[in-house]
């Protein structure tokens, strides 16, 4: 697969025929190797690192300096997906000339573009970042950096008023320049009117089949962790299950013995072995600086 970019993104909406755009939150460099392999279009490198690999309740405790280091690892397997580097909370909120140079610590750890989370509040912000060259992916609906304000994780757009504010934030993210969209936990028919209502793709997570794309976090897809499983993910693997059992029988080989056996070890060649048992059991005498 040719590497994928911003001008090819924006140009997929499935009412022109496209195909569906398929986007995966990635941490680290088998990660995205894996993502590549899978012909997956965009690798985010999203502040949900927070949950599912740093241990946090919520996204909001991370910083630019971790997201450009999780950033630069999954830059470092060269995958042929779209890097997104997701701008954390308080990276893009204080003021335009922060968010500028925020952004640009992502994209100097190698992501093509930057994603941040809001609607209409945020154009100053988009608009900057985008005069100085860096793509921008908007995020509406359920956005997790709100998570105070929406008193949880809570779907937003169920009351019309709400829903026709949805779709006023999308058209006000495209007019400003942005290349893509994600909708996040927002009704089926909410999203449906507002990937009708624009012209650049529309990415959904919790917001059904009538995106111009889906996201899903790695972690969930792979059923890494099963402590918490939102209504919107697939789970295609049980790596928990996968993982605990091979932990097990490595322990279990271990403490039989069964683990390492001779094709597991290395050994001395025959002449050595034969000059090696000449020393003794003990092995060269260090004493005699033999
Ligand atoms: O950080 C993340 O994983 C995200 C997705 C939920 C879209 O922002």
């Amino acid at each position: 697969m040719a590497k994928v970019t911003v001008p090819k993104i924006s140009a997929r909406k499935t009412r022109d025929g496209a195909d569906a755009l398929v986007m995966i939150t990635a941490y680290d460099a088998p990660g995205a190797r894996a993502a590549s392999d899978a012909g997956i279009d965009m690798i985010l490198v999203g502040d949900s690192v927070a949950m599912v690999v740093l241990g946090y309740d919520d996204t909001l405790q991370v910083t630019v300096d971790d997201i450009a280091h999780h950033t630069r690892a999954v830059a470092r397997a060269k995958p042929d997906c779209l890097i997104v580097g997701d701008l954390p909370w308080m990276s893009y909120h204080v003021s335009v000339e922060e968010t500028v140079r925020n952004a640009a610590e992502l994209i100097r750890a190698g992501a093509q573009c930057v994603k941040l989370e809001g609607g209409r509040k945020r154009l100053p912000m988009i608009e900057a970042l985008i005069d100085a060259e860096m793509p921008v992916m908007g995020h509406i609906g359920l956005t997790p950096q709100s998570v105070h304000a929406m008193g949880g994780f809570k779907v937003q757009g169920r009351q019309a008023e709400a829903a026709m504010e949805l779709i006023e934030d999308a058209k006000a993210l495209q007019h400003a320049g942005c290349f893509a969209i994600v909708l996040e936990g927002i009704p089926v028919k909410v999203a449906e009117a507002i990937t009708e209502a624009i012209d650049i793709p529309t990415i959904g997570i919790g917001a059904g089949p009538h995106c111009d794309g889906q996201v899903l976090v790695y972690h969930d897809v792979l059923g890494i962790e099963d402590r918490f499983i939102p209504k919107f993910v697939r789970r295609y693997a049980d790596m928990k299950t996968a993982t605990i059992d091979a932990l097990s029988s490595y322990a279990d080989d271990v403490r039989s013995g069964a683990f390492p056996n001779d094709d597991e070890s290395y050994h001395l060649a025959d002449d050595q072995a034969e000059a090696f048992g000449l020393y003794g059991s003990a092995g060269p005498d260090i004493e005699q600086g033999s």
